[in-house]
């Protein structure tokens, strides 16, 4: 399995959900690989924000490995499924998709959890307090995901 979990700067919440998504698999064996993209590109070549590198690591997950890159249209054939925080970057990388099959790896990571509610993970980008909750979320949704996975497998 191939993800590739997509925000605005690739700074803040993609790198968190790679964290997460990484240390699930690592922990149940799976040989899976997972990358974050922004599909902005003011922050390419940047470490994760501080304050998600802060949060992570008191998850017990390293995240400092990162380094902020934009989306290409490349990433369409290179990864299996596209987890987008909001719904913005859902219209983005939407923007970018050619063909059908690439539309269909694109999806909200909140349906993970809601599927069909189009929730958001908050850009916590100016909130100081929001990235606990934000890992939350993020940490419930790609436990379903995996889950889910291992059951389909
Ligand atoms: P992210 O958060 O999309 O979760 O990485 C942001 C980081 C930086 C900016 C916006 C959102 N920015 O505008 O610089």
């Amino acid at each position: 399995m191939k993800i590739l979990m997509v925000c605005l700067g690739n700074i803040c919440r993609s790198p968190l959900a790679e964290g997460i998504m990484k240390h699930k698999a690592a922990e149940r064996n799976l040989d899976w690989i997972v990358d974050s993209a922004g599909t902005g590109f003011w922050h390419a070549g940047e470490l994760p924000d501080s304050r998600s590198i802060a949060t992570a690591r008191r998850h017990g997950i390293d995240i400092t490995d990162q380094r902020a890159r934009q989306f290409a249209p490349a990433d369409f054939d290179r990864f299996d499924r596209i987890f987008v925080m909001d719904n913005q970057n859902l219209q983005d990388v939407l923007r970018l998709a050619r063909l059908d099959e690439h539309r269909a790896k694109v999806d909200l990571i909140l349906n993970q959890l809601r599927p069909g509610h189009n929730n958001n993970v908050p850009d916590p980008y100016y909130d100081d307090n929001g990235f606990e909750e934000v890992f939350r979320m993020l940490d419930m949704a790609c436990e379903v995901f995996v889950s889910r996975q291992m059951e389909e497998s």
